[in-house]
């Protein structure tokens, strides 16, 4: 099974993407950050699945209790959790959690393991790049979103009540670690979030795993562990290949964005009711057609995405009815937009982006983007 070797300029480490590779933690963990003491961090949902096998010290040699839930076989010096979710997602839970490892004696010699999804990720990666001024870490992703997506770039951080992520830190995991049996106990939708960024992956970057997407639908949505293990390996080499090529944001990178300018907007809208991954099939679909709208794409482009996003169970309509001049007041008020202009980064067909003189964004009138929201309702 495939290790994925990940090179940016906050740091190396490998992504490791194996059925039962949590079984191994130990020994990937001590080659990873050598002999530490080790602090998980983790959601008390996710502690639901694997805090109780841990803690009864069940030991290396035991048996995972199912198949969904396989042992972590670590023996860390302190289990932290917070409540499960993104209003955990505060720099009051980094507080918390950070004063409960100085209340340990923790030195320097500690590492921790975020234990979980994409919150989970975030916050102990924080938690990590500022304690004691910075400690390893490894990331052990345990929802799809994670796995292929936020356990992988360094991007740290938190929410405030201004917007999401915007305290945070670059802080390279010493090692990811993602095992696709986890991925067997996500409730349904959680588990659909995660496609969408990995149809993304194929859009921006790789027409034949699009296509690979497209004709293993059904094996994907019954969560089919060769599937799932593909999916995530694949993903990650792409993710991989593009933080690999520069590191803050410039550039290529914003390809990355693809989709997300109009799935923040339709987040901030719905006050994060809409789950990240439904946003970003939104979005995806949309800039697609903007794309094709511009002359920039080929025709067809967005039909073919829309196939996809409804074949993996992904919304390409809006449930609610958005109030669209609020959904277009947050993409004009984007961190990511330059003097107030929004720009996209669009494709110009399957596993292609448009390159605009090396910025790979290009500006996008108001007219279109309140068009593409409205064809979404
Ligand atoms: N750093 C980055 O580059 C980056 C990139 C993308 C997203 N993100 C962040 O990721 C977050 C979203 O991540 P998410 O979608 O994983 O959400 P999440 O971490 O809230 O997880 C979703 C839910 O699934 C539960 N869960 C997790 N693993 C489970 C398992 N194996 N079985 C059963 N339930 C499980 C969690 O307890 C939670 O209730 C957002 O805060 C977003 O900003 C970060
Ligand atoms: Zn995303």
């Amino acid at each position: 099974m495939p290790v994925i070797p990940v090179r940016h300029a906050l740091g190396s480490y490998s992504v490791h993407v194996t059925p039962g590779a949590l079984g191994s933690l130990p020994e990937l963990l001590g080659k990873a950050m050598g002999h530490r003491q080790l602090v998980i961090i983790s959601d008390d949902e996710v502690s639901r699945y694997y805090d109780e096998w841990t803690r009864t010290g069940a030991g290396v040699d035991s048996e995972a209790p199912g198949d969904a839930t396989p042992g972590i076989r670590l023996r860390p010096k302190a289990w932290l959790s917070f409540p499960a979710g993104e209003a955990s997602k505060t720099r009051e839970t980094w507080i918390r959690l950070s004063d409960e490892m100085l209340s340990l004696g923790l030195d320097r010699r500690t590492a921790v393991v975020a234990l979980g999804g994409g919150v989970v990720g975030d916050l102990a990666g924080f938690v990590a790049a500022t304690f004691l001024r910075g400690v390893p870490y490894a990331q052990v992703p345990t929802t799809l979103l994670a796995m292929l997506d936020a356990s992988v770039g360094g991007k740290v951080g938190v929410d405030t009540p201004l917007g999401k992520n915007l305290i945070g830190a670059f802080h390279a995991p010493a090692i990811v670690v993602a095992d696709p049996l986890t991925l067997l106990s996500l409730p349904d939708r959680v588990f659909r979030s995660g496609l969408a960024e990995a149809v993304k992956h194929g859009v921006i970057a790789d027409a034949s795993y699009f296509t690979w997407i497209e004709s293993n639908a059904p094996r994907i949505i019954a969560r089919e562990i060769d599937a799932l293990a593909h999916l995530v390996a694949r993903s990650v080499e792409i993710k991989a290949a593009v933080v690999g090529e520069d590191e803050r944001e410039a550039g290529r990178r914003a390809i990355l964005n693809a989709g997300h300018t109009i799935a923040h907007g339709l987040e901030l809208e719905s006050h994060y009711r809409l789950p990240h991954g439904e946003a970003v099939s939104l979005g995806l679909l949309g800039e697609c057609r903007i794309a094709e709208r511009m002359g920039l794409a080929q025709p067809g482009l967005a039909d073919r995405v829309l196939g996809v996003l409804q074949a993996v169970g992904l919304p390409t309509r809006i449930a609610h009815r958005p109030e669209i001049a609020r959904v277009l007041d947050a993409m004009l008020h984007d961190k990511k937009n330059v003097e107030g202009q929004v720009r996209l980064a669009l494709p110009t067909g399957l596993g292609a982006m448009h390159e605009g003189e090396g910025k790979w964004t290009v500006p996008v009138t108001h007219d279109l983007l309140a068009s593409a929201v409205s064809a979404l309702t």
